[in-house]
């Protein structure tokens, strides 16, 4: 049984996938990762260069391969349910947690950095709303169980996982 994380840029799930993996003493496999590593190239340079939907089809494979294996922790890019054979793998591989905040948090928490190509556009708040409410729906949909992050620190949405990961 894999423990995936699946929601927006900027939820933490790299930081909280990392923290599970070390508590629970599994392997920590992240998909973005996994498409650089293939890529041989940043996110950001593999969109610039190549397309999203080039992107797109090397996060299905590296989702494809993460949620082959067995007993890990997958943090995946926050595109990943946009495809349902995406969604349909991992379900299929474990129990998926969705780490959910709101808009203002989701603008805070991606604010700096442009290593989220999506976000670089000149109305980064409307397109965060835009892909918020185009995307709320399907992580609500694909999740076993929705955890909100908003207020919270790393440490509590950690436990707060392991709480419903040991039941
Ligand atoms: C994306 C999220 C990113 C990365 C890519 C596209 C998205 O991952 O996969 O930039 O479509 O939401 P993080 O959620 O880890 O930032």
């Amino acid at each position: 049984m894999n423990l995936v994380l699946i929601g927006f840029m900027g939820s933490g799930k790299s930081e909280v996938g990392r923290k599970l993996a070390e508590a629970l003493s599994r392997e920590l496999v992240d998909t973005d990762a996994m498409v650089e590593a293939r890529a041989g190239a940043s996110i950001s340079a593999v969109f610039e260069r190549q397309g999203e939907s080039v992107f797109r089809a090397l996060e299905r494979e590296a989702v494809s391969e993460a949620a082959a294996g067995e007993g890990r922790v997958i943090s995946c890019g926050g595109g990943a349910v946009l495809d349902s054979r995406n969604v349909d793998a991992l379900r299929a591989s474990g129990v998926l947690f969705y780490l959910e905040m709101g808009e203002e948090d989701a603008e805070r928490r991606t604010a700096g950095g442009d290593s989220r190509p999506l976000l670089n556009v000149g109305d980064r708040a409307g397109e965060i709303r835009r892909l918020l409410d185009e995307r709320r729906p399907l992580y609500e949909a694909a999740a076993h169980h929705t955890i909100n992050v908003g207020g919270k620190t790393l440490e509590e949405v950690v436990q707060e996982i392991l709480e419903i990961w040991r039941r």
